[in-house]
């Protein structure tokens, strides 16, 4: 029924596509999706919004479904598919599925956020507080301070001074 619907729709003579009246295609259709999800569900900087463009159909089936019904919980999930019927779900799914938006550039870490999240990870681990300790003291070293450590570190391979 859906199909036919969807059949119907090409079938009608294009009307202006006004703010009221957009284009009535997958993307524009999915555009609620798309402040959570990315545009073309590249996904975002923020990985608790999990990029849903290129997975597996099925996959993507499968969680909409469980959204769908509530198996799975995220209220504005639920709410976006609670009454939207499987057919769509699974037409939702096809078309992520088939998008292959590039990945979103990798923010370049800084080496402070890279120690700040181990030392996050393993607040227990000497080894990662000595590297925060380290961090800290390259980073209060002048330019000349930080080439000895570094030559010193090289050319001794012991563990440079941290005190
Ligand atoms: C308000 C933000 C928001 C909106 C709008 C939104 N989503 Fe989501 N979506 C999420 C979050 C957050 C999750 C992960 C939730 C969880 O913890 O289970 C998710 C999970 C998903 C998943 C599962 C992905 C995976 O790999 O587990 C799919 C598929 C998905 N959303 C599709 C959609 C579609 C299609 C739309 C538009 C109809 C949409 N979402 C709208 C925030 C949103």
């Amino acid at each position: 029924m859906l199909a036919a619907a969807l059949l119907l729709g090409a079938a009608l003579p294009a009307v202006a596509q006004t703010a009221a009246n957009p284009p009535d295609t997958m993307e524009a259709r999915t555009a609620a999706c798309a402040p959570c999800h990315g545009k073309v569900g590249e996904g975002t900087q923020d990985v608790y919004f999990p990029r849903i463009a290129g997975k597996p159909a099925g996959y993507l089936f499968n969680q909409l479904h469980a959204f769908h019904v509530g198996r799975r919980r995220y209220p504005p999930m639920n709410y976006l598919l609670e009454f939207l019927p499987e057919a769509y779900l699974q037409e939702i799914a096809d078309y992520f599925a088939a998008l292959r938006p590039p990945l979103a550039p990798p923010e370049a870490p800084t080496v402070a956020a890279v120690v700040a999240r181990l030392v996050a990870a393993e607040p227990k681990a000497g080894q990662t507080e000595a590297i925060a300790r380290l961090l800290r003291k390259v980073q209060s070293m002048s330019p000349e301070e930080r080439d000895r450590l570094r030559d010193e570190h090289v050319s001794s391979r012991t563990k440079p001074d941290l005190a």
